[in-house]
């Protein structure tokens, strides 16, 4: 793994993260040998807006349920699980952080879908698969630690068959200057690459893609993000969220999310694209 897959990989990796879900999904009094993808939907849906973005990029992406899935940065899987157990369609997740690869499997075998979804290490920027698998590539809130966008670009085409769709969300560089640190995707700038809405498209069509759905979903993102602040400053946090997938941290990311939202530092995108 090259010197920067390393320092993003260890960005995201937790220390027994498997046993702090599953005791954080005992203690909301879910049973963890029968597990639903509704379940674990408050931790396992690692981007701003959470199963709701979710559901929201699927009905943009049109999804049938006869698709092949790529979903890239796929982390521990919530949306590969949603994707498959909503449409029943097959799912293949990729992604850098092999704790977060290992984790995905074993939720898949808790909530019994692994005739469906399947997870590989391995980076965006060379994937392991062959030309033209995929029928539809999905990424939400990965792109944001990829420097090379252009290959990250190129490897997604390549990977879809003709006339297949990318779907993505991504925050993007606003125009209020760089983002307060920590984040959810960084510690501070060294592992953080925003692109704006304006260079991430003219990346994507240079490339060989068409836009066919462009939305900014900022301020869905921005009341979403008020939401969290305030029922951190009320000290209502609930056993199951995203304070399990971000650590200590999560006090000073929430906070900021909040500011570089606030502060025009930060854009969320979704986007559906055709091969062309
Ligand atoms: C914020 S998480 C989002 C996870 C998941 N997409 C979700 O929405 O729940 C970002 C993920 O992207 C992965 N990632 C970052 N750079 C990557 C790369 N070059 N190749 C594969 N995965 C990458 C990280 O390991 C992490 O799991």
């Amino acid at each position: 793994m090259s010197q920067s897959a390393q320092a993003v990989a260890g960005h995201y990796k937790k220390r027994a993260l498997g046993d702090a879900i599953l005791a954080a999904l005992k203690a909301a009094g879910k049973d963890i040998e029968r597990l639903t993808p509704d379940d674990l939907a408050p931790v396992d849906e690692f981007h701003s807006g959470g199963r709701n973005a979710t559901v929201r990029l699927a009905q943009l992406a049109g999804i049938t349920g006869s698709e092949r899935v790529l979903d890239v940065g796929c982390g521990i899987g919530g949306p590969s699980r949603y994707l498959a157990s909503t449409f029943g369609c097959r799912v293949t997740g990729l992604d850098l952080t092999q704790e977060f690869v290992a984790l995905a499997g074993m939720l898949a075998q808790r909530t019994r879908l692994a005739d469906k979804v399947t997870y590989r290490q391995g980076n965006a920027l060379a994937m392991p698969f062959a030309d033209a698998s995929f029928d539809l590539v999905w990424s939400q809130n990965a792109a944001m630690n990829i420097a090379d966008r252009d290959r990250l670009y190129g490897e997604m085409r390549r990977v879809l068959a003709p006339a297949g769709r990318l779907a993505f969300q991504d925050v993007a560089a606003g125009p209020g200057g760089d983002p307060h640190y920590p984040t959810p995707w960084a510690n501070d700038k060294g592992i953080s690459f925003l692109a704006t809405p304006q260079s991430t498209r003219a990346a994507l069509e240079r490339i060989g893609f068409r836009v066919l759905a462009w939305h900014d979903s900022t301020q869905e993102a921005l009341e979403q993000q008020l939401a969290r602040a305030k029922a951190l400053e009320g000290g209502s946090l609930p056993p199951l969220g995203l304070h399990i997938l971000i650590g200590e941290a999560y006090p000073a990311v929430t906070k900021n999310m909040l500011r570089n939202l606030q502060e025009q530092r930060i854009r969320l995108l979704n986007a559906v694209l055709e091969r062309v």
